[in-house]
């Protein structure tokens, strides 16, 4: 037996259900893994609701954890009882104890604790493909991130600061904006009271940002679209405030020949090798302390419902965890 947050059907945070629930052993290729934390991510919300759909109900939700290794399947070689792990991109997280395929299963250095692991892998992997792969930031250029003092925004302004990259960031207060400026964001916007797109042309003297990574979507796009300089590209990778709207792919022309991209981490860490690239480049940069994971919620598991709501009510700053 275990307990997991499961969804029977798609909803509100009400439909997060806190289940007893049966546990199989580990299939052959399965590792059964007792979490110590669980992250919060957007993508959990979007779970819930119903706008990605899970592959059958009810289903555990959560896509992040880091835990101990308590069983092994007969095929697996890898990995070993009592071997401290971690997920950032699977789902069936929201539980105590879960197996998974030793594919997604990654070997978690010692001297990362649980709960940082639990508060980066999807967050901090994400950062990894959007600033290393998408396009690569360097110190010649200005980017614009939004929500920057929120889970991805808190790691990816840390990880191009270190690269010398000069972070536009939005933000929706006040206290949002200090801290996105300790995280090393240059230019905090209050998206929310100022136009974001007038402050980022006059940042850049009138000549746009080469790239922006918008996770807000439908309120932010066209907008973000007009922070580019000619050839610029735009990463639209969430929906905070509902999908982007359908467009013609003629805008892009009109704009300066624009590029567009609408990513998921999944297909970028869907081969073994990618995985291990991202996660032990996070490693690297978290081990260097060129990027400090701050864990500002902390939640039992049976309380995700609360979790949710603070998440999507915009009250939440950096990482969440949940604790079984
Ligand atoms: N495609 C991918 O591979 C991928 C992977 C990871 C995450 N994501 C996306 O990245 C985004 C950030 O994820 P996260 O887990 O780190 O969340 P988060 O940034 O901690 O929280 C979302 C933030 O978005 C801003 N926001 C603006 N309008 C909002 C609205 N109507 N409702 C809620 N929030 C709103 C808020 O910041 P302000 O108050 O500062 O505006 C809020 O704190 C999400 O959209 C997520 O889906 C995509």
């Amino acid at each position: 037996m275990t307990h997991a947050i499961r969804i029977h059907e798609p909803g509100g945070p009400e439909a997060l259900s806190f289940d007893q629930i049966d546990l199989n052993d580990p299939k052959e290729n399965e590792v059964q893994i007792r979490f110590k934390a669980i992250g919060l991510n957007f993508i959990d919300c979007y779970h819930r609701s119903g706008l990605y759909p899970v592959p059958a109900l009810p289903h555990t939700i959560g896509m992040e954890g880091a835990g101990v290794i308590e069983a092994l399947g007969s095929n697996v070689t890898e990995f070993s009882v009592g071997q401290r792990v971690c997920i950032g991109a699977a789902l069936g997280c929201y539980t105590e104890v879960g197996n998974f395929d030793q594919n997604v299963v990654v070997p978690l250095p010692d001297e990362i604790e649980f709960e940082t692991a639990a508060a980066m892998m999807l967050k901090g992997m994400t950062a990894h493909y959007l600033l290393r792969r998408i396009y690569k930031v360097t110190e010649k250029d200005t980017i614009l991130f939004h929500a920057a003092a929120g889970g991805v925004g808190s790691i990816a302004t840390q990880w191009a600061k270190s690269l010398g990259t000069t972070v536009i960031g939005t933000v929706g207060s006040l206290d949002k904006a200090k801290l996105a400026k300790e995280q090393g964001c240059d230019f905090p916007i209050l998206y929310r009271e100022e136009n974001f797109t007038d402050r980022v042309q006059d940042i850049t003297n009138g000549e746009g940002v080469p790239v922006v990574y918008d996770s807000i979507g439908a309120a932010t796009f066209e907008g973000s679209l007009d922070c580019l300089r000619p050839l610029g590209m735009m990463v639209t990778y969430g929906n905070a405030t509902g999908p982007v709207p359908d467009f013609s792919p003629a805008l892009l022309a009109q704009k300066g020949s624009l590029f567009i991209t609408r990513p998921s981490l999944m297909h970028y860490v869907a081969k073994r090798e990618d995985l291990l690239w991202a996660a032990n480049d996070l490693f690297d940069v978290v081990k260097s302390g060129a990027v400090q994971i701050h864990v500002n919620q902390t939640y039992d598991l049976k309380d995700a419902a609360q979790a949710h709501r603070d998440l999507e009510d915009r009250k939440t700053t950096g990482s969440t965890i949940l604790i079984p």
